[in-house]
């Protein structure tokens, strides 16, 4: 069976709650596309009034990020319970800006994964490699290590349910997309890990993202790979040509 593709947003650190109820309304029109599953991955305070605000259509809400303890003393943390309760269905983890500006690490990011699935949220796990790392020559690698680090103790069905998004870092934000062959390289070599710790039923069911300014632009060659079943948009996903990504052409 072929993969659903799956677009999803990634608002980062932008929008206040009354801009996100603005901004979901902006795009409703433009995000219908009933083949393809949609997400608006967003900040902790905007999931309750976005989740509100997509009541009727076909978006679903995501968080940025979440905490691997179910309550407490962890000021300023959000619980997995809490986004649950919020309403959302996904959650980022890993991203790269996580990792490297708060110092999250991959035994840190898989008891996220583990506590996700526990909560029944699909983690949208990302990876990517440094721009040293490529032209070192060791991206898949490191790719690899990273998948398999993260994935300890993740069940094969779980795996499956999963979303992974491969993110170069030196692509992201920067308007320096990665070329198609890089893409397609790369996310097909995190389905042969899947396959490789896993299953060939698992790498075909799993669902791997490109993020790293994939735009209105370059969405339909990207999305037109054979390993690319969806992308994580930061930039793109706060304006109109969001629209043009979740209605890529064929
Ligand atoms: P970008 O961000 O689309 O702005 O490059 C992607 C991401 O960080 O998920």
């Amino acid at each position: 069976m072929a993969r659903r593709k799956i677009i999803a947003g990634n608002w980062k650190m932008n929008m206040t709650p009354s801009e996100a109820k603005a901004l979901v309304e902006t795009l409703k029109d433009l995000v219908n596309n009933p083949e393809v599953d949609v997400v608006y991955c967003v900040p902790a305070i905007d999931i309750v009034p976005v989740v509100e605000a997509v009541k009727g259509t076909n978006v679903e809400v995501g968080a940025e990020n979440m905490y691997i303890e179910e309550k407490g003393a962890y000021t300023g943390e959000i619980a997995p319970a809490m986004i649950v309760d919020a309403g959302a269905k996904y959650v980022i983890i890993g991203h790269s800006e996580r990792r490297e500006y708060f110092k999250e690490t991959d035994e840190f990011l898989n008891k996220k994964v583990l506590k996700a699935f526990e909560h029944g949220l699909t983690p949208i796990l990302c990876c990517g490699e440094s721009l040293e790392q490529r032209e070192a020559g060791v991206t898949l690698d490191w790719i690899r290590l990273q998948i398999k680090s993260d994935l300890q103790n993740v069940t094969a069905e779980q795996a499956a349910s999963m979303v992974i998004a491969y993110e170069p870092i030196w692509a992201i934000g920067t308007g320096k997309t990665a070329t198609t062959e890089q893409a397609e390289e790369v996310c097909k070599a995190i389905r042969e890990t899947i396959c490789e710790i896993y299953d060939e039923a698992t790498a075909e069911s799993i669902r791997i993202q490109y993020g790293g300014s994939m735009n209105a632009k370059n969405c339909d060659e990207l999305l037109a790979q054979p390993d690319i079943d969806g992308g994580l948009i930061g930039g793109a996903s706060l304006k109109p040509d969001f629209g043009r990504i979740v209605n890529y052409v064929k």
